[in-house]
């Protein structure tokens, strides 16, 4: 598929990335679907997390992902999910390539200033739970 699904995460937004962040990745030649900025609720982090519901940092990612607001995009290019997850980097920071949006703006394995769909199947769903098909244009 030619779609991902991205949400710049709590701490990006208010360390003020979010800006550089979508600059980024407009530059990087995907055209965004959708947008919008939203907070998750407990319940609706755990919903999307849920495929982590028995490892161990659950219950902080879930805090983490409801603790202020997010910008959810739905983006597309060309191998849109594997592309977009070489430009964002490794989970961890500290093991990210050098250029990549981790390794310039996140703070730790917990806190890595944005998510990145990690399948086209995924995608679709996660794009599903943030967007009507009235807002992707
Ligand atoms: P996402 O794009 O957010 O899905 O990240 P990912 O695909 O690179 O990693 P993964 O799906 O394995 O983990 C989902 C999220 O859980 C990560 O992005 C982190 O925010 C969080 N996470 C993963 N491992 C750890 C960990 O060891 N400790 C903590 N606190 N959080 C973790
Ligand atoms: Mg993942």
């Amino acid at each position: 598929s030619n779609r991902t699904f991205t949400m710049i995460k709590p701490d990006a937004m208010k360390s003020g990335h979010a800006g550089a962040i979508l600059d980024r990745i407009i530059k990087e030649g995907y055209r965004i679907v959708a947008l919008k900025m939203t907070r998750l609720s407990e319940t609706k982090a755990g919903e999307f997390y849920a495929v982590h519901k028995e490892r161990p940092f659950y219950g902080e990612l879930v805090e983490f992902m409801s603790s202020g607001p997010v910008i959810a995009a739905i983006l597309e290019k060309e191998n849109a999910v594997n592309s977009f997850r070489t430009l964002i980097g490794a989970t961890d920071p500290a093991k990210a390539d050098e250029g990549t949006i981790r390794k310039q703006f996140a703070a730790s394995v917990g806190e890595n200033a944005v998510h990145g769909s990690d399948s086209d199947e995924n995608a679709l769903i996660e794009g599903d739970f943030f967007f009507s098909s009235l807002e992707r244009i």
